[in-house]
């Protein structure tokens, strides 16, 4: 079933061939894919990521006794690609780019990083953890089809089912697409992996056992919602870009809410209208509790301050950053929710005005 599943995902992403497992998480699917890095990469030691990729980057970096090195990003929150040519060189081992940044969704330009990091010879792994599932949907918007298509020619991919592959267990994935990768991993286990002359799941991952429970799972929910652009499970994704796109017009309109970045998936960031950095910031904190109290229950961000000013003018910047409010609209009924989510957060924002 794990196998399977995980052929139904390296078939999402256009590959024929690879060679990859299920994983309790993000975390350990990047880990191996900068552990295969760091093994093919004849001594190389540098990872380079967007200073928006994910945190776990940085400690498996230091797990592995890789360097760490963050690349600047634009307004968007999206890697700068000149800002990555000025640190590419012999001594990188990976590039990373984040397809779905954790904060805001951005989607590095992975069609412009990939032809960089080759001229150097680096591994490129794709952290598609959040936004690896929107490659079924992505030719169908122009913001996302250059980059979604370019996940193709990534040397290894993950990608989360517990985030938006609904589900409900600890279950990431890790894909490679090479299969002669798996050379990596091997190691001779003389008292298992008797069963087929095939490397044996257990031989082409870290983790050796592991609960089958995701595995059965994620392939009975693969059965149920395959993952065809048609399918109802691309309808949810689509159904989840429409609802951020409302919610950040809805917001462009208020005069309670600042509009940050447009989204570029389905997460929506947006500013408590105040003067001062440091008041915007606590009034985000109140609306928070605010919506809460009328059963909308949002999520703040620290943005820094180099982030946020571009979409924000007229603020008077008494802080390095500014707490802004940051929605997630992932269920395919967020879409249907969107009236009852804006009047409930039109009230919040109105129930914390202080003139
Ligand atoms: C882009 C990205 N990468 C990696 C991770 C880490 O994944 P996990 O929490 O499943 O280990 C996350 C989690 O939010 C993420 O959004």
């Amino acid at each position: 079933m794990e196998k399977e599943a995980v052929a139904a995902l390296a078939h999402m992403l256009g590959w024929k061939i690879h060679l990859g497992h299920l994983t309790g998480g993000g975390t350990l699917a990047n880990l191996e894919a900068l552990w295969l890095a760091r093994e093919l990469g004849g001594g190389r030691r540098r990872v380079l990521a967007s200073r928006e990729a994910h945190y776990t980057h940085a400690r498996m970096s230091a797990v592995l006794g890789m360097d760490f090195l963050p690349i600047e990003v634009d307004r968007n929150g999206r890697m700068d690609p000149a800002a990555l040519a000025r640190k590419l060189d012999e001594d990188v081992a990976c590039v990373v780019a984040t397809l779905g940044t954790t904060a805001q969704g951005a989607v590095d330009p992975l069609a412009e990083i990939l032809p960089l990091a080759r001229q150097v010879g680096a591994w490129v792994h794709g952290d598609a953890a959040y936004g690896g599932y929107f490659k079924l949907v992505a030719t169908q918007y122009p913001t996302l089809a250059q980059d979604f298509a370019a996940i193709v020619d990534c040397d290894s991919v993950a990608i989360d089912p517990h985030k938006h592959g609904l589900q409900p267990y600890g279950c990431g994935a890790v894909l490679f697409r090479d299969p002669t990768v798996g050379r990596v991993y091997r190691h001779d286990s003389p008292y298992t992996y008797f069963s087929s002359e095939d490397l044996h799941l257990g031989e082409i991952s870290l983790e050796c056992s592991r609960p089958g429970a995701a595995a059965v799972a994620l392939w009975a929910t693969q059965r149920l919602l395959p993952l065809t652009p048609e399918g109802e499970f691309a309808q949810g994704l689509r159904a989840g870009l429409a609802a951020a796109a409302g919610l950040y017009h809805w917001v462009r309109e208020s005069e309670d809410f600042v509009a940050l970045a447009p989204p570029t998936l389905d997460i929506v960031v947006f500013g408590a209208s105040m003067a001062t950095a440091s008041a915007a910031s606590a009034r985000a904190r109140a609306i928070l509790a605010a919506a809460a109290a009328r059963d909308l229950h949002l999520a703040l961000l620290r943005l820094p301050r180099d982030l946020a000013a571009a979409w924000w003018p007229g603020l008077a910047w008494d802080a390095e950053e500014v707490t802004v409010l940051r929605c997630c609209l992932l269920k395919p009924a967020h879409l249907a929710w969107l009236d009852a989510i804006t009047t409930r957060l039109g009230a919040a924002g109105e129930a914390t005005r202080t003139d």
